[in-house]
Order: C-alpha cells, then sequence, then structure tokens
C-alpha cells in the first residue's frame, strides 16, 4: 500500500537525516521557493526524500518546501514534504522536524484530500506522530525501526501550554487582545520550530499558532507543507485548525507555496480564537 512505503521511507531516513545534520548547519547560497535562506542540511533532506520517494511505485508527485515545482510523473499519490521545519535551530541546537502529508489528488490540493500525514521530530528522542485512517499513533524510531508507543492519541482535554510566533507589536490588535487571555491562563512554549512546539500542544494540551501579521496578513507558514498536514494530525486527533475563520483542511489552495495563518490546538481555544478575530 503507498501510503505504507511513503510512511517507511520518512519513518527509515529519519535516523539517517538526523545523523546528517552533523557538519551541515551552515547556510548555502540559495533561498527556497518562499525566499527564506536555505540551510546545507535543508537541501540535503530534500534531496534524500525526493529520490526515495519518488522512486516509489505508487508516487506520482512530490512537492517540497525547498523546491520550485512539483515533480514525478503524476501518476499516483501526491506527497508533500518540508525537509526540515525550523532549520533555523540547528545553528542553536534545538528541536526541528520533517512535516509530510499524502495526498489524493494532484497538488496544490486542499487539506480535505489529504490521505495520511505526519512528522517526524528530531528531539532528545526521534519519533514519528502519524495520522493515518482516522486515528493518531506516535512511533519511537531508532535504527530505521518504528516502534508505536501511543496508539488512538488524543488532545488532552485541559490545555496547559501556547506558543505564538512573530512579534508582538506584529500582531493584529484582535490577535494581541486574545493572546493576553491566553497568558493569563497557560504556560508560554515556543521553541521556534512549528513541529517542536505542536509536539508540546498534543503532548500537554494548548495551542499554537503562526497568525496573520500586520507586517504579513498571510503569515508565515506554508499551507501545503506546514499548515494542513498538523491540521490533519490536530483534527485526528480531536482538536482544531483555523487560519482564522475556518479549519485549514478547507482552504482551496491557488499555488503550491501559498503561505497561510495557522491556529491549531484545543477546540474550545481555537473557537475562541475565531470569535476574537471575528
Ligand atoms: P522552516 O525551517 O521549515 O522554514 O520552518 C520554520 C517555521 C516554523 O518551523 C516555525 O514555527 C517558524 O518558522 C518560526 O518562525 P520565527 O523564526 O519567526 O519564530
Ligand atoms: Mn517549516
Ligand atoms: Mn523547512
Amino acid at each position: 500500500m503507498t501510503v505504507d512505503a511513503v510512511v517507511d521511507v520518512i519513518a527509515r531516513s529519519a535516523t539517517e537525516i538526523r545523523q546528517g545534520l552533523v557538519g551541515r548547519r551552515g547556510t548555502v547560497d540559495a533561498e527556497n521557493p518562499s525566499g527564506e535562506r536555505q540551510v546545507e542540511a535543508d537541501v540535503w533532506a530534500d534531496e534524500l526524500l525526493a529520490e526515495r520517494l519518488l522512486a516509489l511505485g505508487g508516487v506520482g508527485e512530490y512537492a517540497s518546501e525547498e523546491r520550485p515545482t512539483v515533480e514525478g510523473d503524476g501518476d499516483g499519490l501526491s506527497v508533500a514534504v518540508d525537509p526540515l521545519d525550523g532549520s533555523s535551530n540547528l545553528e542553536s541546537n534545538n528541536a526541528m522536524g520533517t512535516v509530510f502529508a499524502v495526498y489524493d489528488d494532484p497538488l496544490p490540493a486542499p487539506g480535505t484530500a489529504i490521505r495520511a500525514a505526519g512528522y517526524v521530530l528530531y528531539g532528545p528522542i526521534t519519533t514519528l506522530m502519524l495520522a493515518y485512517g482516522g486515528s493518531v499513533t506516535e512511533y519511537e524510531l531508532s535504527g530505521g525501526e518504528r516502534t508505536p508507543v501511543r496508539e488512538g492519541l488524543t488532545l488532552p482535554a485541559k490545555p496547559v501550554v501556547y506558543g505564538f510566533g512573530g512579534r508582538v507589536p506584529d500582531w493584529p490588535e484582535e490577535f494581541r487582545a486574545y493572546a493576553r487571555e491566553v497568558e493569563s491562563e497557560l504556560k508560554l512554549r515556543y521553541g521556534g520550530a512549528m513541529v517542536g512546539d505542536v509536539n508540546q500542544v498534543v503532548s500537554y494540551g494548548g495551542i499554537f499558532a503562526y497568525p496573520a501579521l500586520d507586517s504579513r496578513p498571510e503569515g508565515k507558514l506554508r499551507l501545503l507543507f506546514e499548515g494542513a498536514p498538523i491540521a490533519h494530525v490536530i483534527e485526528t486527533a480531536g482538536g482544531r485548525s483555523s487560519d482564522g475563520s475556518r479549519s485549514l483542511l478547507a482552504v482551496e489552495p491557488d499555488s503550491v507555496h501559498e503561505r497561510t495563518p495557522v491556529h491549531v490546538g484545543n477546540a474550545t481555544l481555537v473557537d475562541r480564537l475565531e470569535a476574537a478575530l471575528d
């Protein structure tokens, strides 16, 4: 089954990618299609995953945050990858990850077309969080093997942590007011890599957001490679996602590298966010 084969490639490659970060922490003299300076490890992880995923019979398309165009013969499922999420954390040796989603339809496609999605977290332990077949499973990865450690995972009902990206003065007033409320209720957990910050929300309950900014109303994160895959995981785990007014999975992208404001986590907190921005 192609989805299983895609997940196997990503899980088996994780230990190698983690090891391959050593010595690849510098920036290269190139930018990704979003106009951000690439780190050696971004390019290397992207090439490694593109080659292995496109070699799978059932994969027709490979799209990556690091590549301007979608690759492949178009015959089969479409895979969207953020090969290294939070690669700016390489310099400071903090957590980062690999984000992926398997879409039934050619890209760009809405998140409702996602068949499976998840993320690898390069933390003290390398883990894979996978949403597939209507449930979320966390695996510990070691030596190319994956061991399920949490199955049927759901977001904790009581929110504990929050993490909001961007700069406070750059937040629109409505978001700033909402953030002030949340700050008085929860604990701040922001590490600068979406995958690490989202895993805090999955583990402890709460909300992660990279909101629309006054300077950048479309936000920073990419819908196909970051917003929709994470929304699929969070919504499968019983939480909610929003671009500020609706589920990220309902957004119909016009382009592969389209950005979106991202808010994911406990349903009540996301409902309150949408009411605050309304
Ligand atoms: P990437 O390294 O794939 O470009 O992702 C970085 C993203 C995301 O991981 C994180 O939430 C956000 O950038 C952090 O942005 P700031 O540095 O503005 O906090
Ligand atoms: Mn990213
Ligand atoms: Mn990235």
